[in-house]
């Protein structure tokens, strides 16, 4: 969710939070392996997002009009991988989710907007059809988390903080939140727009690393 606007023009240091090395993102949960993209990935996730396209919408803005031509999703891919070379300017990275017995691609995460006077960033997720309830974005997500409030010594990004929204319409993705047990923060009447949905109420949650009960990555 965008900051004010006094934030925005005018930016303090804050905690001056600064990235580790993220040139290989890699981490497990009990199924999945959680890791950065790589070329080869290009037309496994166009494929996905294509297969999955009308239940990715409406909750997935960008599926609208984004990854309809492979070369677009040539170019998030790169711009992924060319982000995390720029860890001065770094402040998201998508990360693919995987299948730790057969190597499939089945589904995205990652960290955004990611603020350094804060040390905060946001979080999200999407899952092929293919494998919905079966847990695997809460496995996805719970992982992501301690990924990013894990000590930069320990593998994390050591944020202090981790921030998810969603419309209260996404009932799927509002249960996966809830079973991450974390503190409901706002809930914004009317605040959200979804195309096909109409204005719908924006929940917000948050998490602090000193609340998280952290498996060690
Ligand atoms: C949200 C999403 C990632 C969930 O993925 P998933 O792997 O199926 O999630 P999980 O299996 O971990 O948990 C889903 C939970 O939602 C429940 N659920 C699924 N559809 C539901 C619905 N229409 N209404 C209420 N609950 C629902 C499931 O029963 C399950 O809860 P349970 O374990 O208590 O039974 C997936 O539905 C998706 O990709 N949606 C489109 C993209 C999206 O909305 N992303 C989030 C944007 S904020």
């Amino acid at each position: 969710m965008a900051r004010c606007d006094s934030e925005v023009r005018w930016p303090a240091e804050g905690l001056g939070w600064r990235p580790p090395d993220l040139s290989s993102i890699r981490f497990e949960s009990e199924r999945l392996v959680i890791r950065n993209y790589e070329l080869s990935d290009i037309e496994t996730v166009y494929d996905a997002i294509n297969e999955c396209r009308p239940e990715l919408r409406p909750w997935m803005v960008w599926a609208e009009k984004s990854h309809r031509e492979i070369a677009e999703t040539a170019q998030y891919i790169t711009a992924q991988i060319m982000n995390t070379r720029t860890p001065d300017k770094w402040e998201n990275v998508g990360l693919g989710i995987f299948l730790k017995d057969t190597g499939e691609f089945i589904g995205s995460t990652g960290v955004h907007d990611v603020r350094r006077d804060t040390a905060s960033c946001e979080t999200g997720y999407w899952m092929h059809i293919k494998h919905r309830n079966k847990g695997y974005a809460t496995e996805a997500c719970r992982r992501t988390i301690d990924w990013a409030l894990a000590p930069q010594d320990k593998g994390g990004l050591g944020l202090r903080r981790v921030r998810i929204f969603c419309s209260k319409e996404n009932e799927a993705s509002v249960r996966v939140i809830e079973k991450l047990g974390i503190r409901k923060e706002v809930e914004m009447k009317d605040d959200y727009w979804i195309e096909g949905v109409g204005c719908t109420t924006r929940m917000g949650w948050g998490v602090m690393a000193d609340e998280w009960k952290l498996t060690p990555l």
